[in-house]
């Protein structure tokens, strides 16, 4: 039997919950050639979606392209990925991928590589090149092949962020609007975690991707959907949890979707027939142990300034830590480095800004951070 819960990919079928109106949302999106931009934290359940969409609206009519561009560092990379994804997944037969390599693309060398991991059996190189590459061409990739064949094509890219960590950044980013921007049958699907890195791509009129498309952040999976979920997870492992219990996991890692699903695999995992307050407890630690070293990993660096702001919000201050009631008891630095001390440790995505001030992004963290740190 699968693991009941899965964390840590991506997750379909039994083990998908929720989402119907961001489903139907972007499904139309995908369906009538319109843009998306969709931002979220790490692990809420982007990449998840896109899949499940995609599953759903390909058709003879449209094909949809997925690729994850975590790994690229530089423009040459990214355009590598992306015509390869393209030409992988518009191409019918493994046979023909080269000769549609050769067909769209001049002066590149496709090769099919056979991957040592299994989740992927093969992959296409180009050897995309500066020298024999203008970015236009490779960027007007996919509207050619939608053109030949008659077909509609959604390019989805997963960690889309990495485009503003590139060096001159800037220049791609205008490079890659002004050519999608007359695409008639090809639209973009876009999506990535680090909300800063995504916002400032999108979010400033001053930014080629400005007002590109439907922009939309994915919520939090509520508790009404996750409890029912939970219990027939269990319910199929031939346990038992009760509602408050499975509420108790949706509240204590604050709905967050891959740690919902990873306290609820260690609570099980600590329970012989039904949950209770020890077994609970006990699969709370264990994840907590899980993510320990991480934790500290990720602490290692911070200043005690910084340390000193985090130990603050978990006291309850949330604003003013200027004030002398928040001074007098945590050396936070001089008043004038505040902005700096904060601005630091949203880049690093410890804090989120919110109307009502700074809070801890990670809900685990914050529970580890009060239990070894305070
Ligand atoms: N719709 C969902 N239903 C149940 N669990 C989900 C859902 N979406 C995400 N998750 C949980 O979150 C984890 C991360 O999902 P993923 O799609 O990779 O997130 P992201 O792309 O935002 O980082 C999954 O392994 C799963 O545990
Ligand atoms: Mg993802």
């Amino acid at each position: 039997m699968r693991k009941p819960f899965i964390y840590g990919m991506s997750v379909e079928g039994e083990h998908f919950t929720d989402r119907e109106m961001e489903t139907k949302r972007l499904q139309l999106n995908f369906e009538n050639g319109v843009n998306s931009i969709l931002i979220s934290p790490r692990r809420m359940g982007k990449t998840s979606l896109v899949k499940k969409v995609k599953s759903l609206s390909e058709s003879a009519a449209l094909k949809v392209v997925y690729m994850d561009i975590y790994k690229c560092r530089t423009e040459y990379e990214f355009y590598e990925k992306f015509a390869s994804a393209v030409i992988q997944a518009t191409s019918t037969k493994m046979e023909r991928m080269i000769e549609n390599a050769k067909e769209f693309l001049l002066g590149v060398t496709p090769r099919i590589i056979y991957n040592p991991e299994p989740t992927t059996e093969f992959s296409l190189s180009l050897g995309v090149n500066p020298r024999a590459n203008d970015p236009e061409e490779i960027l007007d990739l996919p509207e050619k092949i939608a053109r030949k064949r008659g077909i509609q094509i959604v390019v989805c890219i997963d960690e889309f962020q990495q485009i503003g960590e590139m060096p001159d950044s800037l220049t791609i980013q205008k490079t890659i609007r002004s050519v999608w921007q007359h695409h008639q049958h090809t639209s973009y699907c876009l999506f990535g975690s680090k909300q800063h890195l995504m916002s400032n791509l999108f979010y400033s009129r001053k930014m080629p991707f400005y007002q590109f498309g439907d922009m939309f952040f994915l919520r939090k999976i509520p508790t009404d959907k996750w409890v029912p979920f939970i219990i027939s997870r269990f319910e199929v492992a031939g346990s038992k949890i009760s509602t408050e219990w499975a509420e108790k996991i949706c509240t204590t890692v604050e709905n967050y979707s891959a740690y919902v699903q990873q306290l609820a695999w260690n609570v099980l995992t600590a329970t012989e027939t039904e949950v209770t307050e020890q077994t609970f407890h006990d699969g709370l630690e264990a994840t907590l142990a899980q993510v320990a070293p991480l934790f500290v990993e990720q602490t290692t660096n911070l200043s005690s300034y910084q340390l000193n702001l985090i130990r603050a919000i978990c006291s309850g201050y949330h604003n003013d830590f200027g004030k002398r009631e928040v001074t007098g008891k945590f050396n936070l630095g001089t008043r004038s480095n505040l902005p700096k001390l904060k601005k630091a440790l949203i880049d690093r995505e410890f804090l989120d800004e919110t109307e009502s001030g700074l809070f801890l992004s990670d809900p685990l963290f914050s529970i580890w951070f009060k239990q070894n740190m305070m």
